[in-house]
């Protein structure tokens, strides 16, 4: 397995990314600003396959009609020079003082309509550039205090503007799927559907719930404390993992946006091997763009962006090397027969079995010794220790 990345492998960045200048709210900037146009090509260069943008990274906030257009015709240039696809694209709801509170979900109407408006003029690009997920993710959608917000409300404002925008999607014939980013906070206190979970639960409530996913983020989940494998795992489940957002985070704590892999190492080993190795039989459970959502430090120059940004992907290609590796190993295939991890796709009842059947089937009650289960051992430990072991490339 070759550990240059191709185009075949499907990763993409965010111009957000590498174009990031370390402005934090204790510090300046540490990088010059990054040309689009320089993006593309360095990406393209490293083996990229493709890039994605909010709106305003391409086109500064307020630039008039003549000036958008000028940047949209040499990004485009640069996009046919490359062969790089824009697979993914998103709208900048957060920066400007006017989203303070929020875009879709702002107290003020009139900050909600403009909101509408922005998105449906870049989804109308999206279109143009041939993306085919349009993500949302609501960043200052939420609150600092819950007396300033009502939530219910709220979620009926977020539905409605997604409804609107969906509808406004079919209407024009886009092609085009959103994908809502859950975030628990950060850069609001709370930050509405703060997780997988939420954001499920609140798409089955939309009009066009089939066209809405989600692009679920590493970081975030593990920011949330939640297990980002089982999230992932079970927005598959749903038929809804329409994107993903690759990165690092190590605990608890404030967004870090490491580099893919260092943060929760084994944890990105297991994402790997679900989404490489994870469809029922064998082979990849999800087969859209591997995008990696990170920032490259504070400390770093611009070569450190550029070897940042390969490290992401190498990273990958060795994990999925890895889990190839323990995928093929007959001990690891002897270990999970042991541990039973291949019985629990088989459903509880036989195959026309019925409630009452189970009643009559006094094995399964009456004559069933539960101290014999209760007293096996599962084998886990030396199941996992065997992926360690590959993740180390002890074997
Ligand atoms: C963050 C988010 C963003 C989004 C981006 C695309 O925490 O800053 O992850 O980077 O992914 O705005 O919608
Ligand atoms: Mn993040
Ligand atoms: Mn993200």
């Amino acid at each position: 397995m070759s550990l240059q990345p191709t185009p075949a492998d499907h990763f993409t960045f965010g111009l957000w990314t590498v174009g990031w200048q370390a402005r934090d709210p204790f510090g300046d900037a540490t990088r010059p600003p990054l040309d689009p146009v320089e993006s593309v090509h360095r990406l393209a260069e490293l083996g990229a396959y493709g890039v994605t943008f909010h709106d305003d990274d391409l086109i500064p906030f307020g630039a008039d009609e003549s000036d958008r257009e000028k940047h949209i015709t040499r990004f485009r240039q640069a996009l046919e020079e490359t062969g790089l696809a824009v697979p993914m694209m998103t709208t900048n709801l957060f920066t400007h003082p006017v989203f303070k509170d929020g875009g879709f979900t702002s107290n003020d109407r009139s900050v909600r309509r403009f909101a509408l408006r922005k998105v449906m003029r870049n989804l109308d690009l999206a279109a143009e550039l041939g993306a085919h997920t349009y993500v949302f993710w609501g960043g200052r959608e939420g609150s600092e205090t819950d007396a300033a917000k009502d939530v219910r409300a709220a979620l009926d404002r977020y539905r409605e503007g997604l409804d609107t925008l969906a509808q406004y999607v079919v209407d024009r014939g886009y092609g085009i799927r959103f994908a809502l980013e859950p975030k628990p906070n950060e850069p609001r206190g709370d930050i509405l559907l703060p997780t997988i979970g939420h954001a499920l639960a609140f798409i089955s409530s939309l009009e066009h719930h089939e066209m809405v996913g989600l692009n679920p983020e590493v970081g975030h989940e593990q920011m949330a404390g939640m297990n980002f494998v089982h999230g992932v795992a079970q927005a598959l489940w749903h038929g809804k993992l329409f994107h993903i957002d690759l990165n690092g985070q190590r605990g608890v704590k404030y967004d870090q946006d490491l580099v893919f892999g260092h943060g929760d190492l084994v944890s990105a080993f297991f994402l790997v091997d679900l989404l490489e190795n994870g469809a029922p039989g064998g082979g990849p459970a999800y087969d859209g763009p591997r995008h990696f959502d990170y920032k490259p430090l504070r400390t770093e120059d611009i070569d450190g962006v550029w070897a940042s940004a390969a490290a992401n992907m190498r990273t990958y290609l060795l994990l999925k090397e890895r889990a190839a590796a323990f995928r093929a190993d007959p001990a690891v295939q002897e270990a999970l027969a042991t541990s039973r991890v291949t019985e629990l796709a088989q459903p509880t009842l036989a195959a026309g079995e019925t409630a009452a059947d189970l009643l009559a089937d006094r094995s399964a009650f009456e004559d069933f010794d539960p101290e014999v289960p209760g007293a096996q051992g599962y084998g886990f430990v030396a199941l996992d220790q065997l992926a360690i072991e590959h993740l180390l490339g002890a074997r």
